[in-house]
């Protein structure tokens, strides 16, 4: 069966840049932010982004290119088959992510339509609005129709299409709602929360929000990098690629704050942060703005959400989906419909856990907290702030001890001639045997006790 293989370099870098910006810049990342001290987290951010996130893109897009398959058959290619537990644990991942992001995405894209229909009341309603289950339900099936419907078109013609399309149009929505922050007032209040750091509020648990965050923006140590990375040519420069990736990604969850920060400081609401930031402080805003502009500003938003949503969903939707095919050899569009509707019904838990069933919404308590979470926040922590980073960590250790420094590097000499003996080489070599494995894993290590079992 052919597998398919992005048409051009620049396809790679939007379809990957897609997956990387998503809900977890414009949804997650100001909520953390404004969790975490503001500026002070981003600070970590960006610091885990360059410094310990950016050698596991790199090897994860080697590790694609070099055997041309999925995100477990990888690592079976290289004949290392007792590693592949790695591939299977990021699929399992990629499951548990889109599951409840799906349920986000439904919130998303029904938005869309309360803003066009002007009803700016929902912010008050929002608590109302997600526990009207039939809608939430409907709403992300709708997403997930729209993203399986791209993922069965294949590599170069859904996935990479839809990116080439989306991305552009992101982009520049993005500043149009810049430009249009920056003239509100107060808006300069945001820019000092966001970008004047409080370091009193950096703790463990920040710290390991902030590397869960790094990790979840880039898509990074569940196997997509393998799998897009499996679609690409000998001749991309996989360097350049991953460094465009992640400017793209930083760079848009950086522009997000700016958007974000302005308007909920123009509003004078008081945020609570959390998952509803944006759902109940922004029609707010929109209503403000008065008649057809709020309506205009207030879609386009919400546009710009699903956009950024769906070509993130695509990405996740096809580390599953590539498994099927490449291990099972069943056929994609079969892979893509059943891998589908199976993550819409594990999905079911996280859109009844915001309130509607009592057993979800309180679905555990922490050793040593005494507040229980919903089962959507449950999710979130076992796999973006546990199973990524940790996922992560293993990459470097598989690179730097079992595949071997020098095989990484003859990968990615393929389409970079100067980088053997480079600076660059010795780097990310330097990295993925001591910076990765140490850091990471003390990371990792301390967060997911203190966090599970606070300690
Ligand atoms: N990076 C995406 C976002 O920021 C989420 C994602 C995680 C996508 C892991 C694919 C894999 O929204």
């Amino acid at each position: 069966m052919k597998r398919g293989s992005f048409n051009s370099r620049l396809g790679f870098i939007l379809a990957a840049s897609g997956s990387a910006v998503g809900l977890g810049n414009i949804w997650k990342f100001p909520f953390e932010v404004s969790n975490g001290g503001g500026a002070a987290f981003l600070i970590m951010y960006l610091f885990f982004c360059f410094i310990l996130c950016f050698p596991v893109i790199v090897s994860e897009i080697a590790i694609g290119r070099n055997t041309k398959k999925n995100a477990i058959g990888a690592f079976n290619k290289m004949g290392k088959r007792n590693w592949n537990f790695i591939g299977k644990m990021g699929v399992l991942c990629g499951i548990l992510i889109l599951s409840f992001y799906t349920v986000v995405a439904g919130w998303v894209l029904g938005y869309v339509f309360e803003m066009i229909n002007g009803n700016f009341s929902i912010s008050e309603n929002f608590g109302k609005y997600v526990n009207n289950t039939t809608n939430v339900i409907l709403y992300s099936t709708l997403f997930m129709f729209l993203t399986a419907l791209i993922v069965s078109r294949g590599i170069e013609k859904g996935i990479e299409k839809a990116a080439k399309i989306l991305m552009p149009s992101l982009i520049v929505i993005i500043i149009s709602l810049i430009i249009y922050a920056l003239t509100l007032p107060n808006s300069i209040d945001g820019i000092i929360f966001y970008l004047v750091p409080d370091f009193s509020q950096i703790n463990l648990n920040v710290a390991g929000n902030a590397l869960g965050q790094a990790f979840f923006s880039l898509s990074l140590g569940m196997g997509m990098l393998i799998t897009y990375g499996s679609y690409i040519n000998d001749d991309n420069n996989i360097i350049n690629s991953a460094t465009l990736i992640t400017l793209t990604d930083v760079g848009i969850a950086f522009l997000a704050g700016l958007i974000v920060f302005p308007f909920v400081f123009s509003s004078g609401i008081e945020t609570q942060g959390g998952p509803g930031l944006i759902f109940q402080v922004f029609p707010q805003i929109f209503q403000d703005l008065g008649g057809i502009t709020g309506i205009i500003v207030g879609s386009t938003f919400f546009i710009l959400l699903s956009f950024a949503a769906i070509t993130s969903t695509v990405s996740l939707l096809e580390v599953p989906v590539s498994y099927l095919v490449d291990e099972y050899k069943i056929e994609r569009k079969y892979s893509v419909w059943i891998v589908a509707i199976i993550i819409l019904f594990i999905g079911i838990p996280s859109a009844l856990s915001q309130g509607k069933s009592i057993f979800f919404s309180k679905f555990i308590t922490y050793f040593g907290s005494e507040k229980p979470i919903d089962f959507m926040q449950f999710i979130i922590d076992v796999s973006n702030d546990t199973l990524l980073p940790f996922g992560g960590f293993l990459i470097t250790i598989y690179v730097a001890f079992v595949w071997k420094k020098n095989n990484l590097t003859e990968e990615i000499s393929k389409g970079n001639p100067k980088y053997k003996g480079s600076l660059m080489e010795k780097y990310i070599n330097f990295s993925i045997t001591y910076v990765c494995p140490l850091i990471l894993g003390s990371i990792f290590l301390l967060t997911f006790l203190n966090k599970f079992f606070g300690i």
